[in-house]
């Protein structure tokens, strides 16, 4: 029975052209599908030079951080974090842990939690499994959010108001400093997702703007900008002895090992000296954007992450079967990560590319939308 259903499913999948499967990258072709913006993750000069300052790091912790997972590493790291941030720091596992864990552990059938409605799977998980109360105001429409907060301001014990920063399928950009007005006006938590800001913007779009203050839970996904794997979170002691004591995504759960902490550590370290870098994605984003105009295509993104809109399941195949030929390898979203008739032509810029790379690009791209069917 189960087969059965599955398998009908699955066709389903087949006939409306959203099955997914699993692409495995040639190392020759052009890479817009990296989320490794500044080029952090394979730069082959920063990794020698990490392997010369740390070696025979066992690749292995053995234990949950509440055993004997807290290594000295760990801590090094959030102590360094807490020098950055001045406030606390956690490690999590990874990005998705971390936004899970401080929903589900905070939130509970008395909390109203008010969600952008394009935020991450992790956020939704997270509070479908607190138990409380969710409304989404629509995609970064602060005066929406406002109006929710008019309504519900009073109704509940506690209000948890989540957003990211720069939104991974369009590329588009929250308006921080209207956000912190609001938290000033209405008083509720705030939690922010920087996954796809740290490192381009630094520290951070809320330490870069110093607003730290406001911000409840910060919570830093590092397999994107970080270039690496796992997550922070900057939050107040209180929050996070609790999370300690309380958080299953953080104590059921075996640590990280060392080598992978030893490389965030190293990157943190380095983070301010990675101007030239980022320098390079911010031309090579102008360029694109250019481009964009120039060829009249579809888009709502401001930032070095591009979504061009195609919309039609088998025009969007056709295209990135095209540009596979040619070499790319660049990837298509479909329903249900983005909406149904949306789906989409994604691009992670990096400082890997060069101008001639995304100026090809984009004519090839252009030949494509306008030719292949
Ligand atoms: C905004 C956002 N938050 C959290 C995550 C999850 O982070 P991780 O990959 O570390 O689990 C992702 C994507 O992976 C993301 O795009």
């Amino acid at each position: 029975m189960l087969k059965e259903k599955i398998i009908k499913e699955l066709n389903n999948f087949k006939n409306e052209n959203r099955f997914r499967i699993l692409k495995t990258i040639n190392s020759n072709s052009i890479n817009l599908s990296s989320n490794d913006y500044i080029g952090l993750g394979n730069d082959s000069d920063l990794i020698q030079d990490f392997y010369k300052n740390y070696t025979h790091l066992p690749l292995s912790s053995s234990s949950s951080r509440l055993i004997s997972g807290t290594y000295p590493l760990i801590d090094k790291l959030e102590r360094n974090l807490e020098n950055i941030y001045k406030k606390p720091a956690l490690f999590f596992n990874s990005g998705f842990d971390c936004n899970c864990c401080v929903i589900e552990t905070f939130c509970d059938s008395n909390t109203l939690v008010i969600s952008d409605k394009l935020n991450h799977a992790s956020i939704h998980d997270g509070i479908i499994h607190s138990g409380a109360t969710l409304l989404r105001y629509r995609h970064l429409d602060l005066e929406h959010l406002r109006k929710i907060l008019k309504n519900n301001s009073n109704k509940y014990e506690t209000i948890l108001v989540i957003s990211e920063t720069i939104y991974s399928m369009d590329g588009d950009c929250v308006d921080l400093k209207k956000l912190i007005d609001l938290k000033k006006e209405f008083n509720f938590l705030l939690m922010i997702d920087e996954a796809h800001s740290f490192a381009v913007h630094s520290f951070g779009m809320c330490y870069e703007m110093d607003c730290l203050e406001f911000v409840d839970f910060l919570t830093i996904p590092l397999g994107k900008g970080g270039g690496s794997t796992g997550s922070y979170l900057i939050c107040d002691q209180i929050y996070k002895d609790y999370i300690i004591n309380k958080g299953r995504k953080f104590i059921y759960t075996t640590a990280l090992p060392p080598v992978n902490i030893a490389w965030n550590l190293f990157i943190l370290e380095k983070m301010e000296s990675f101007s030239d870098k980022r320098l390079k994605l911010k031309e090579l984003t102008t360029v694109s954007h250019k481009l964009i105009k120039k060829y009249n295509m579809e888009t709502l993104s401001t930032t070095h992450i591009i979504s061009i809109i195609i919309g039609n399941n088998s025009k969007l195949d056709h295209i990135v079967e095209y540009l596979s030929s040619k070499n790319y390898f660049i990837y298509g979203v479909k329903e249900p990560t983005v909406p149904k008739g949306t789906s989409r032509i994604r691009i992670g810029l990096s400082p890997n590319l060069s101008v001639e790379n995304i100026t090809t690009f984009f004519e090839e791209l252009n030949y494509a939308i306008n030719n292949v069917f």
